[in-house]
């Protein structure tokens, strides 16, 4: 097995919180990965760890065969890891094209100086890009929406356009924190197919945390499942879903 991701035995803590305690798992190349565990249980914090929004305390992140530790998040985006956020991060204002565009030039951030200088390479870079961001939206069905404005968007399809803005930046590995959430079934239903068939296309390993244990188990082959900050159990869809430790975790919670 070719590990994509490799978390060492991560720990963070706040204060006198410890938010997650030495958190491993071995994610291998092309799957998709599921983490989930009651709200609080820390896995939000697990993600801001891989992708450096948050330094471990102590222990180490692997990127193949990379240590992350002390790199800051673009340095770790320029070396394939890309990721969504919990509650969707859009530019409401601008269009479904304009933010894809914005992960594109993610990636050129370090060609400042044609930006600055307005030069015909940098038109031509912003002509290239334009089309690199309409073929990305046609390989994620989102083409005809590309003048729209994100804010005029469905729900579910605001997801995909993040999603696709993730994708731009040529990710290898792509992390999504509660995807579904705030879906009704019919978008949650759809966003499962969605991420199925970009993991196929763009030949992605994918790692995500949701709180609906149905979409985990339906797209995930293996799930690790964290409480308190500590993984509790790790393993098939179907010997999760009988673990005891693990019933016993989401007893506790509302939500689940
Ligand atoms: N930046 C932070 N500062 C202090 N406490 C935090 C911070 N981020 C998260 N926490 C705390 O860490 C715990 C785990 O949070 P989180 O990782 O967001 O959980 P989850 O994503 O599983 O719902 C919670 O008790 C939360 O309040
Ligand atoms: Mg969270």
């Amino acid at each position: 097995m070719n590990v994509a991701l490799r978390c060492d035995k991560i720990t963070m803590k706040f204060g006198g919180l410890t938010a997650v305690n030495e958190f491993s798992v071995d994610v291998p190349e092309k799957e998709i990965y599921g983490l989930i565990g009651p709200n609080g249980a820390g896995k939000t914090t697990v993600f801001n760890m891989i992708t450096g929004n948050l330094q471990p305390t102590s222990g180490v992140v692997y990127f193949k065969d990379t240590p992350l530790t002390g790199l800051k998040p673009y340095k770790i985006v320029s070396l394939g890891m890309a990721r969504t956020f919990q509650n969707i991060r859009l530019f409401t204002n601008l269009s479904v094209l304009e933010n894809v565009l914005t992960g594109f030039h993610h990636k050129l951030q370090y060609n400042i100086i044609n930006t600055v200088l307005r030069t015909p390479r940098f038109s031509k870079n912003e002509k290239l890009m334009k089309e690199m961001a309409m073929e990305l939206l046609e390989r994620v069905n989102l083409r005809e929406h590309a003048d729209f404005k994100a804010s005029e968007l469905p729900y579910g399809d605001r997801r995909k356009v993040e999603i696709a803005r993730a994708l731009a930046t040529g990710p290898k590995l792509l992390l999504l924190d509660e995807p579904a959430a705030g879906m009704n079934p019919q978008e949650t239903l759809d966003l499962m197919y969605f991420i199925e068939e970009i993991r196929e296309k763009f030949d992605l390993t994918i790692f995500l945390i949701e709180h609906d244990m149905k979409f985990v188990m339906n797209l995930c082959r293996r799930i690790s499942v964290l409480d308190h900050g500590v993984k509790i159990a790790e393993g098939a869809p179907e010997d999760i879903q009988k673990n005891p430790d693990v019933i016993r975790a989401y007893l506790g919670d509302i939500d689940a």
